[in-house]
């Protein structure tokens, strides 16, 4: 065992043996999550299994979104899967009956612009769509859509599609924009949307196609700690008057 999976393994025994110390090393004692066993058995198998690319507060985010999106209508999705660690986290959020739609190459990142920092194609290609069945198995409504994004979303039935939680990490320009593309549209009111990377200068491509796609519309991007960016859908301020 090489010194990186010794320490995930360390750390994911702390998490499940100790919850309560490891969240006082964090200074977290007081959070909510003190008292979400269910979050900290998934961030345990995902400290373990070393390969979520989510740090601490992102997965935390994921969990309490895709929580909140549970019991609402509509289907759920991510587009930027890798090996099916996040996936993993929203699978377990996820009510049985509700689809989750999972898109990626699993194998590795599409063409690169010169715009898109440091990603090279092919990157994240250490996956396989086997692979990540097979870690999902236990979860009901699973639906995978090997190959190119925006193609593998041109089906009849997933254009019919409405969507209540949507998670993008594709870390490109043109993935995240023809993500936007896709799914704004199919969002419900009141929708979330959350994309990773929105933040991070290292991944240009992500906040240029936010800031692009939203220019003249009505909805704002709320940054969150570390890298997210979360959109909520509007609804028509007309169709729901208050008061
Ligand atoms: C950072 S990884 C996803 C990590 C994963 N969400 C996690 O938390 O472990 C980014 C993924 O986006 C995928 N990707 C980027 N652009 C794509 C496109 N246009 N079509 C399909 N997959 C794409 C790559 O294949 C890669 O697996």
């Amino acid at each position: 065992m090489n010194f990186r999976r010794l320490r995930h393994y360390l750390l994911a025994r702390l998490v499940e043996r100790r919850p309560s110390l490891y969240l006082r090393l964090k200074g977290l004692a007081h959070h909510a999550l003190a008292a979400d066993p269910d979050f900290l058995r998934i961030h345990a198998r995902l400290v373990r299994a070393g390969d979520c690319v989510q740090r601490l507060p992102e997965r935390y985010h994921l969990w309490a979104l895709a929580r909140a999106a549970a019991g609402q209508p509509g289907a759920w999705a991510e587009a930027g899967v890798y090996r099916g660690g996040s996936a993993e986290l929203i699978a377990a959020a996820k009510p049985p009956a509700t689809p989750l739609h999972l898109f990626d190459t699993f194998g590795g990142m599409p063409a690169v612009a010169a715009g898109d920092g440091a990603f090279r194609p092919g990157d994240f290609a250490d996956t396989s769509v086997a692979a990540v069945r097979a870690r999902l198995a236990g979860s009901a409504a699973v639906e995978f859509h090997p190959g190119f994004f925006p193609d593998t979303a041109a089906t009849p039935a997933l254009r019919a599609t409405s969507f209540q939680f949507v998670h993008l990490d594709l870390d490109l320009y043109q993935s995240t924009l023809a993500g936007l593309e896709f799914f704004y549209p199919r969002l419900l009111p009141g929708g979330v949307l959350i994309s990773h990377d929105y933040g991070d200068a290292t991944v240009p491509g992500v906040k240029g196609a936010f800031d692009n796609f939203l220019r003249g519309r009505p909805e704002r991007v709320t940054p969150l700690w570390l890298t997210q960016g979360l959109l909520v859908r509007l609804g028509d301020p007309a169709a729901s008057p208050v008061g």
